[in-house]
């Protein structure tokens, strides 16, 4: 049995990429009803900003942290080990002003903890949060991918493999602001990418 995390992080609760998502995480179900699923719900629970009290407790180390700062400290925690117990990570992800959401933005300023899921050795840095794949599910009004415009997709992989998920697929749905007949052949795309990965 495996476990597979599905992240939300439109703004919207409806969002496409939400909704590609759920689409995904239901195909998954289909093809492997076995599996655990867990939703990290960032449209509804964004987390908070990166604050000095947390950056804080990050530098800490765990047995001089007095009780604020591990109270600091318990969300990241808890974050991190839902994706250390994850073995597939799938992450609806909006673009929104070229970037991603600045709530998935957010929440991986919590996952990314030195000595916890990266470390610096002499060969430079080092993802700890290995054996691990992940699916992006990617909506945007425009057409990017492929094109340099596309830093999105870029800043994911960079991002995803500094921790160790080097296995990162995407699935695009572009071009949902250009119509209804772009918007269609955009989702009709997008769901057969997701067939074609959910079966894997
Ligand atoms: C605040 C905001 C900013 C957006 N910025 C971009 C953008 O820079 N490029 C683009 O192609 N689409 C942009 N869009 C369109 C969205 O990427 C597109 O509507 C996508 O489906 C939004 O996903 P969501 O429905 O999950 O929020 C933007 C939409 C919103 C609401």
């Amino acid at each position: 049995m495996s476990t597979l995390l599905q992240i939300n992080t439109s703004a919207r609760a409806a969002g496409q990429a939400n909704r590609l998502a759920d689409d995904f995480v239901q195909a998954w179900h289909n093809q492997h009803p076995q599996d655990r699923i867990i939703l990290r719900d960032l449209t509804r629970h964004p987390v908070p900003h990166l604050d000095e009290r947390t950056l804080n407790a990050f530098f800490t180390p765990p047995e001089q942290r007095d009780a604020d700062l591990q109270a600091a400290v318990r969300l990241s925690d808890e974050l991190i080990a839902e994706l250390q117990a994850a073995d597939v990570v799938a992450i609806g992800v909006p673009m929104y002003n070229f970037g991603i959401p600045s709530t998935l933005k957010a929440y991986f300023d919590h996952i990314a903890r030195a000595g916890i899921t990266f470390r610096y050795t002499s060969n430079g840095p080092e993802g700890l949060l290995k054996g691990k794949r992940a699916i992006i599910l990617a909506a945007r009004g425009g057409i990017y991918s492929g094109t340099l415009m596309d830093t999105q997709s870029a800043y994911l992989r960079d991002f995803l493999a500094f921790v160790g998920i080097t296995e990162v697929e995407f699935v695009y749905a572009e071009g949902l602001a250009k119509g209804d007949e772009a918007a269609s052949k955009a989702r009709l795309h997008a769901a057969a990418r997701i067939a074609e990965l959910s079966a894997i």
